[in-house]
């Protein structure tokens, strides 16, 4: 848990998983529930998330060591800035990602080590932990066929990129079941979304 005051829930998955989505009907069902809902996305989401976001998804060459200390950067002023405070005013907060796609992204997918790039994150967020991370899973194969159009500089990356990071996430989630809901991202959104809601329940924080 993150304290006695706020909750605060990661959503994480591979690019094309349906994150978003998911993000957008807790955040409504949570509040027709009277809980005030801040929602974000890493990266971005604080000014200067969003300038890092643009150089590291759309910039030119950025070395991999680089990469995960600009994501690791974007999360720790994001929860000095915004996460941190709204938690202290008890809020709900949702994240459209966190520290695990970190550690999948920069640990696994591009072979920095996945306990050098968790060590990383949890320095640069204080170790706050999500009260609940759900993984949105899907293949690797599925993804690619949902993302259309444009790719930024990680969608690009070939399939055995994505399948790694989706193993990653399975057994993140897998080593601590009491703090992760994985659903199938395949199933249609109101599905998940009743998954996450009933998970929401089952642990009690929803009548906070
Ligand atoms: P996302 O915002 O989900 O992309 P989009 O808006 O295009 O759906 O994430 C952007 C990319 O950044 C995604 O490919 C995953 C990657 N990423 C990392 O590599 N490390 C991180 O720590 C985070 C938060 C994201």
């Amino acid at each position: 848990m993150t304290g006695d005051q706020g909750l605060f829930i990661a959503f994480e998955g591979g690019d094309g998983a349906g994150k978003s989505t998911q993000v957008r009907l807790l955040a409504d069902t949570l509040r027709e529930r009277g809980r005030t809902v801040t929602v974000t996305r890493q990266p971005g989401g604080t000014e200067l998330g969003r300038a890092i976001r643009d150089l590291v998804l759309h910039g030119d060459h950025v070395s991999a060591r680089a990469e995960a200390l600009l994501f690791a950067a974007d999360k720790a002023h994001h929860v000095d800035e915004l996460i941190g405070p709204a938690l202290q005013r008890g809020e709900v907060v949702i994240t459209d990602r966190y520290t695990d796609s970190s550690v999948a992204y920069q640990g696994a997918g591009r072979d920095l080590g996945a306990a050098e790039v968790h060590d990383l994150q949890m320095w640069a967020v204080g170790d706050l932990v999500p009260d609940l991370t759900v993984v949105v899973d899907i293949t690797a194969d599925e993804g690619r066929r949902r993302r259309s159009g444009t790719h930024d500089r990680l969608e690009s990356e070939a399939d055995a990129f994505h399948e790694a990071i989706r193993q990653h996430f399975l057994s993140m989630a897998a080593g601590h079941p009491e703090r992760y809901l994985v659903v199938a991202g395949t199933q249609p959104p109101e599905r998940v979304h009743d998954l996450v809601v009933s998970r929401l329940e089952a642990m009690g924080v929803l009548d906070r």
